[in-house]
């Protein structure tokens, strides 16, 4: 909910403030922190080594040391399957993490920008989700983001929680990239014969797409054996909608809340428009030019360890631009 106090202006003279970012050599960090120095910002960027959040002695240290104007916290723990079988893990870096951070910030009056998720939606709606709306997570890792935004809102007076959704950057693995890995695939033998069957080589990239982050985990699976001269056939989930976010745009709306400064509070920070996992790889390929026998699926028949909501489209205020629009840039740049 956003508190309506109208953001004091942080750059009082000429020089733009200082910006410590959390989690730096995520995917999102690696995007955000050349953005922020174009911007004009000095931009201080920490990973785990230089500030672990779960250290809380750390965090006091490297804020009191630094002095940051801003904290941009974009470290998490992003696997949200392994989070069902691992709360602890993720609740000490997404919740205590947090929690450490804040209360470090509100002690420096530090302006605390915190990233948070769709995820905190139940996602059984059928409009899309204002910041103001009722929070209900389905799984550990929308549990734990969740907590840190209550954390940020119980300790921070001066903060920003932007809620953002199916993240793709050129830094990190993600969706985009492994639709295009799964649709990649080469046959393990080279067959002479029209009608022979081949193998694909599919094991890597399904274990690839296993061991990604947030909303990366196994949606879709290309057919493990298939015809060596048929395009690959890969079922996708069509059942569950959301806004895809490229984390360049992400990165600018962050940029524009602050140099904007507007009322502290939370803001949905996702992309424009909404799709499914389905409708967003057709859009992939279709950009890649890539000849893939692509079929929608339901959740059903790709069970994960963790919930995800059907419906976790969020209205963005006009934030940032129609997913269609980021994601033919994103093609054409990587
Ligand atoms: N990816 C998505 O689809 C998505 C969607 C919605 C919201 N978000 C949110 O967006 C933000 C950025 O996500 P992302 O995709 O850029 O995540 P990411 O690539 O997984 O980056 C997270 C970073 O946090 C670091 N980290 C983990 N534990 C830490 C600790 N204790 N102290 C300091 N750093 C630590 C990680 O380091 P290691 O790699 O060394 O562990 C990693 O560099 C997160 O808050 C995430 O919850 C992401």
């Amino acid at each position: 909910m956003n508190n309506n106090k109208k953001a004091k202006p942080l750059n009082i003279n000429t020089s733009k403030p200082l910006v410590l970012v959390t989690g730096a050599n995520g995917m999102l960090g690696q995007d955000l922190c050349p953005i922020l120095e174009d911007e004009g910002y000095e931009v201080v960027e920490t990973d785990i080594n230089t500030l672990d959040i779960t250290n809380s002695d750390m965090v006091k240290k490297v804020l009191s040391e630094e002095k940051p104007d801003i904290v941009v916290h974009c470290a998490a723990y992003t696997n949200v399957d392994k989070a069902e079988e691992d709360y602890d893990t993720a609740h000490k870096i997404n919740a205590v993490g947090t929690e450490n951070l804040a209360k470090a910030c509100a002690q420096n009056d530090i302006t605390l920008v915190y990233i948070s998720t769709d995820y905190v939606f139940q996602g059984n709606g059928a409009k899309p989700y204002k910041p103001t709306d009722e929070t209900s997570p389905l799984n550990n890792y929308g549990l734990t983001k969740y907590e840190g935004e209550q954390a940020v809102q119980k300790y921070c007076k001066k903060f920003y929680i932007c809620r953002t959704a199916w993240l793709y950057g050129i830094h990190g693995k993600n969706f985009v990239e492994t639709m295009i890995a799964l649709a990649d695939v080469k046959p393990e033998s080279t067959c002479s014969s029209k009608s022979s069957r081949a193998k694909y080589n599919t094991t890597a990239v399904t274990t690839e797409a296993k061991a990604q982050g947030e909303e990366q985990s196994v949606i879709a699976q290309a057919d493990k054996i298939a015809l060596a001269d048929v395009k690959p056939e890969l079922k996708v989930v069509d059942d569950q909608t959301g806004c895809p976010t490229w984390t360049v745009d992400l990165s600018n709306a962050i940029v524009k809340i602050l140099e904007e400064s507007m009322p502290y509070g939370i803001y949905h920070t996702c992309g424009g428009g909404s799709t499914s996992w389905y409708g967003f790889a057709k859009e992939i390929f279709k950009l890649a030019n890539l000849d893939v026998n692509l079929l929608p699926c339901t959740t059903e028949e790709f069970p994960r360890p963790a919930k995800r909501p059907k419906y976790s489209v969020m209205d963005n205020g006009g934030l940032c631009r129609h997913w269609q629009k980021a994601l033919a840039d994103y093609m054409a740049l990587r």
